[in-house]
């Protein structure tokens, strides 16, 4: 097998990995350094977020405001050490990302233009109208671009972490383009996958989120953290799952139900007008929105669909002008995939699976507990979601987090003896073989991947979706556990090296099956309702017993154990959430 090697090696082209990738290479521009992607980077998913980016810019805000609006957002459940160093570093990584060229939309005296998003008190999310991603992600990558030392192995797949002596040493990857199989050894190894939207159905998550680090870092025994706490974002479109960005309802967009009602009002999120558009009930937190929808469902006020449920959001009343300069993509989507044009007429809209609060545990530097290892953005769990994220901190957190994540991969790499070993070359082997026997050459499997996929879908979406219980829980993790013995008798139809899309389809479902496991049964665990994960059975906060982290670690039985640990209070002891007011 050809052997590889780089001082640090960062999995994941998109923000966070891209970010990092700078980071090492300022740290010390000697270390060889490494980006694979199982995508080219530009089109990692962080290019299709759109409603903004938070960071205190204002006179009026405060980092302790920006503070306090995410940590009674994730209700209680993030480390608020984390939290205040997070809004502590965003601004200047906003304003360094501007130096780098992304075009923050701007107010006519030139100074940058902040709109209010969900759950936040006051204006601080940064923007490039409503493509905020795209210009991020095109800022980061052309950044990168100048970097000689950084060197990108795009269309790569990763299948193992290899790991001696209690650290990580590199990783075991395909090249798509052949089926070469190589081992890539590194002194530090930093994984920024993204999250896993793709373990449910409906979601506004692109193919390729399957939670790959997740996965990989649970495998070598990492604890996957909080991954009970899934969020649905309010407003996807019906059948695609595409998101209707928070923006439209910060530019003025209202929320109805089937009798032209702004329900929103009923859910102690506040009043319609003469409200200011900030303190919205239309820009409540994302996990009270998504209850919300529920609850109307269960009244009869959603009108039924051919793909569900659906309200109205309904943006007519801000006229054509104001939505072509600040969310003309809303409009482009509505048009191409609703063919509907929202200047004039509603666009239907529905929760849909949007963000993962958890991920790999790590500490504020990305390190996870094996040496040598490291993760930032939707893959890791610092944590600054707790129990629900605010709209527009996540494509901050990849910069902050990513960013001192490759600054610590740096100093590690820079401070470790090299990676090869024998044992190392003989875990390389063993995955190739695998790979191989399990895979490319298996013969007569009896499953279907796209079925195994789809009822693993089917499960999450009925188990541990907006509201969950204890026997649909059990039930889901008993049926879980049955596809994934399922699972192992799948075979491919494609035994060809070339792009064999089915073989990265068939791993990838390895690594979605270990996300839903350590989801369902963190979920399972937790008997009481806090921020995204409500228990129809045990409805009430439980800060006695639960103000915990929860850490799913992978087990050799069907179920992970679970354990936790504690979360970090530093100033704001735990509260009420109050909307609206
Ligand atoms: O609605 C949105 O634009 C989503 C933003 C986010 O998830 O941060």
């Amino acid at each position: 097998m050809d052997v590889l090697s780089h001082d640090v090696l960062i999995v994941g082209g998109g923000g966070a990995g891209l970010r990092a990738a700078i980071a090492v290479a300022e740290t010390d521009p000697k270390l060889s350094l490494a980006v694979v992607s199982k995508v080219y980077p530009m089109r990692s998913h962080t290019v299709s977020a759109e409603g903004g980016a938070a960071a205190v810019i204002k006179d009026d805000d405060s980092l302790d405001d920006h503070a306090y609006d995410t940590i009674s957002g994730a209700d209680w459940l993030c480390d608020q050490d984390a939290v205040e160093l997070f809004v502590n570093e965003a601004p200047g990584e906003m304003l360094q990302l501007e130096h780098w060229g992304c075009p923050w939309s701007r107010l006519p005296d030139g100074t940058v233009a902040v709109r209010p998003f969900g759950g936040m008190k006051k204006q601080r999310t940064w923007f490039a109208a409503d493509k905020t991603g795209f210009h991020m992600l095109h800022a980061l990558f052309q950044t990168t671009l100048k970097y000689d030392p950084i060197q990108r192995y795009d269309e790569y797949f990763v299948t193992k972490l290899l790991v001696d002596d209690g650290r990580c040493r590199g990783v075991v990857a395909i090249e798509l383009a052949t089926g070469r199989i190589v081992t890539i050894l590194a002194r530090s190894v930093l994984l920024c996958t993204g999250g896993c939207g793709k373990v449910f159905p409906f979601t506004t998550n692109a193919n390729i989120k399957n939670g790959d680090g997740m996965s990989l870092a649970y495998r070598a025994g990492v604890p996957l953290k909080d991954m009970e706490f899934v969020q649905y974002h309010p407003t996807g479109l019906p059948f695609t799952g595409i998101l209707i960005t928070e923006a439209s309802r910060s530019e003025g967009g209202w929320l109805l139900n089937k009798d032209g009602y702004r329900y929103l009002q009923d859910y102690d999120l506040g009043k319609p007008e003469p409200h200011p558009v900030l303190r919205s009930m239309e820009l409540g937190p994302r996990d009270r929105l998504s209850q919300a929808f529920v609850k109307e469902q269960e009244k009869g006020r959603t009108f039924e669909g051919p793909y569900g449920d659906y309200v109205h959001l309904d943006i007519r009343h801000l006229g054509k002008a104001k939505i072509d300069k600040s969310i003309p993509f809303v409009r482009e989507l509505c048009r191409k995939y609703v063919n509907i044009d929202p200047v004039h007429e509603m666009i239907p809209v529905r929760p849909v699976v949007h963000y993962i609060m958890g991920g790999v545990h790590t500490d504020l530097d990305g390190a996870t507990p094996l040496a040598g290892l490291y993760s930032a953005g939707e893959a890791a769990c610092v944590s600054i979601n707790g129990a629900n994220r605010l709209g527009s901190n996540s494509l901050t957190e990849l910069l902050v987090f990513g960013a001192r994540a490759g600054k610590a991969a740096a100093k590690f790499a820079l401070e470790v003896e090299g990676s090869g070993s024998s044992a190392i070359s003989a875990q390389a082997g063993d995955e190739q073989t695998r790979l191989e026997k399990d895979f490319l050459e298996k013969q007569g499997g009896t499953e279907r991947i796209a079925t195994v996929r789809e009822e693993m879908q089917k499960i999450m979406e009925e188990c541990v979706g907006i509201y969950r219980n204890g026997k649909e829980l059990e039930r889901g993790a008993e049926e879980l556990a049955k596809l994934s013995e399922r699972a192992d008798n799948i075979s491919l139809d494609d035994h060809s090296h070339t792009f064999n899309t089915e073989l990265t389809a068939a791993l990838e479902l390895g690594y979605m099956m270990d996300s839903a496991e350590a989801i369902i049964h963190s979920a399972k665990a937790r008997h009481e309702s806090r921020g995204s994960h409500q228990r129809t059975d045990f409805p009430e906060r439980d800060d006695d017993k639960f103000l915990q982290h929860s850490l799913a670690y992978r087990t050799e039985s069907d179920a992970p154990r679970i354990e936790y640990a504690p979360v970090s209070i530093t100033r704001w002891p735990p509260g009420k959430r109050v909307y609206g007011k």
